[in-house]
């Protein structure tokens, strides 16, 4: 599946790029460790959702209160 157009990045290529780099701190990021840039930023909202797709389950876990009844989903 494409994920952006203007520059034919598909959604392996994303994930790739994300899965080899994950210091990338936001969505532009994929697009420079891609060796392209973004162009419209209509993609910017996919590739931010599969940035937090891949957060670690700790920061979940961290940043949920412990006393507010939280349960984690593990598909
Ligand atoms: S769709 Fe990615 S920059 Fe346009």
């Amino acid at each position: 599946m494409y994920v952006c157009i203007c520059n034919a990045l598909n959604d392996r290529q994303v994930s790739h790029a994300l899965d080899q780099n994950p210091a990338i701190a936001a969505p532009a990021g994929v697009h420079r460790a891609l060796g392209c840039r973004t162009q419209c930023g209509r993609c910017l909202p996919t590739i931010a959702s599969m940035m937090d797709e891949r957060r670690p389950a700790v920061c979940a876990m961290a940043c949920a209160p412990a006393d507010m009844g939280l349960a984690l989903a593990a598909d």
